[in-house]
């Protein structure tokens, strides 16, 4: 339904995205619902009359880039040399709404996650001289009040949950996005045939916590044979999951539905089981790693990717040792490092044993050297396959081509003749720590 609006009323609009999936999800429907009120979107933000910026807080640097991302356009001002109308959205905004808008006078509007389904009449009341911060989170969730989808394209992200209950001890998260909450599959279902209609052939999952997925529904893995079920709909992701939740359902549908990807994102965070307890993530080494042993049983060839955390309150050498370890141990085919990072609030923000941040740098270099060895070792050991690509993107090179391998990998083609959203047969040739290169085969399947 579009809301009727004045024709004066009408602008241009920028949404920036910052951090995760879930952003990148938030920010589409953001644009969505500006949209169906009639504006029209812009990719530079020096020609839009509003500038979203859809931020993350998940580590200090993250929150940063908001307050540069201000700076930036005040001082701008805009091709027509005014300030946009600044919107603070995102989980910033969520954690720090207030002192954004002491920090920051520019912004106009400040909307959490949960809210910004009301986004058109915070815009309408910032035009008319309020500034509102809306940081409430709503019972009722914001999803049935957003317009239909408007995506195009060949991959396409679906929230099915959000919000999170774990608490794990460094994470913003749970107060930021609240308690884990799971959207309808009849809304879901909706949501993906619109999807495969406006031209998406891969759809990913999304949610803080996806395996938490409405239990009562049959959990992420009916789901996953529902959505299966679709015609139109070749690839089927889901992501982030918790070890503690991976169910034999849901590794049982990785060896049965072939639309699912053989790619899991199983984040551990540690290798040491000691400081997997500080940080309260209810799981140990062994567990974790007995979690995959039962993954890998299903689906021999999967792809493995991680998070990982160096530099938590109390971590030792011998406890990084570990982490350096599980790497090897687990021989990942991606993952994502990060140096612990102090986020207020957080219960090991106040934790004695800090760890210093030049010991910090030197184990994420250490860490990356490391995981830059497995993901090689990985992308070597898929030479000679034959897969299909799903493309993406042009590559650098002209008549080039970017896709994405089942195994997630960013695989390299010349195709001068291909398209964005072709599905492409191919056969890997060459191995790089973080892509491939391969050749088109003769065999074509159809998206
Ligand atoms: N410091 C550093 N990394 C963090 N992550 C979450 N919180 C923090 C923090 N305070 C990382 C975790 C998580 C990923 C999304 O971000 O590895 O899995
Ligand atoms: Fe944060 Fe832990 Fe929840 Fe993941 S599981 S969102 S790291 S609290």
């Amino acid at each position: 339904m579009t809301t009727e609006t004045t024709e004066s009323a009408l602008s241009r609009f920028h949404v920036k995205s910052f951090g995760c999936q879930m952003n990148v999800y938030d920010s589409a429907r953001m644009a969505d619902l500006l949209e169906d009120q009639g504006h029209t979107a812009t990719d530079s933000p020096e020609d839009a009359d509003i500038v979203v910026l859809n931020t993350c807080h998940i580590r200090e640097r993250a929150s940063e880039k908001l307050y540069s991302d201000i700076g930036r356009l005040q001082k701008s001002g805009g091709k027509s040399g005014k300030q946009p109308l600044i919107v603070a959205a995102g989980c910033v905004a969520q954690a720090e709404g207030a002192e954004i808008a002491r920090r920051a006078p520019a912004v106009d509007v400040v909307v959490g996650p949960l809210a910004y389904h009301r986004l058109p009449e915070l815009i309408d009341q910032a035009r008319a001289g309020v500034k509102i911060i809306d940081t409430d989170m709503p019972l009722s969730s914001k999803f049935g009040q957003l317009p239909a989808r408007r995506h195009q394209g060949a991959t396409a992200f679906l929230t099915i949950q959000e919000g999170c209950d774990k608490f794990c001890t460094f994470c913003v998260v749970p107060y930021t996005r609240g308690p884990e909450v799971s959207r309808p599959i009849t809304d879901l279902i909706a949501e993906a045939e619109a999807l495969i209609a406006a031209g998406a052939v891969e759809i990913t999952l999304l949610g803080q916590n996806v395996n938490a997925w409405a239990p009562e529904s049959g959990g992420i893995a009916g789901l996953i044979r529902t959505l299966a079920g679709l015609p139109g709909l070749a690839r089927i992701r889901y992501t982030t999951s918790h070890p503690r939740d991976m169910d034999e359902a849901l590794i049982c549908a990785h060896a049965e539905v072939p639309k699912l990807m053989p790619y899991l994102h199983l984040p551990v965070q540690s290798g040491s089981t000691r400081i997997l307890k500080a940080m309260n993530r209810a799981h140990t080494r062994a567990s974790y790693l007995e979690t995959l042993a039962r993954v890998r049983a299903a689906r021999p060839d999967i792809a493995l990717s991680g998070d990982f955390i160096v530099g938590f309150p109390g971590e030792t050498e011998a406890d990084f040792e570990d982490t350096l370890s599980i790497v090897r141990e687990v021989s990942y085919a991606q993952a994502y490092s990060f140096k612990y990072s102090i986020r207020p609030g957080t219960p090991a923000a106040t934790m004695a044993n800090q760890v210093p941040e030049a010991v910090k740098d030197e184990r994420l270099a250490r860490l990356q050297t490391e995981i830059a060895r497995t993901s090689t070792a990985f992308n070597e050991a898929t030479i000679g396959r034959k897969t299909s690509i799903l493309l993406e993107r042009p590559g650098r090179h002209p008549g080039q081509m970017i896709g994405k391998t089942p195994w997630l990998q960013s695989a390299v083609i010349d195709a001068p003749d291909a398209k964005i959203g072709d599905m492409v047969m191919v056969e890997i040739t060459d191995a790089q720590p973080n892509s491939v290169h391969a050749r088109p085969l003769a065999e074509q399947v159809a998206a």
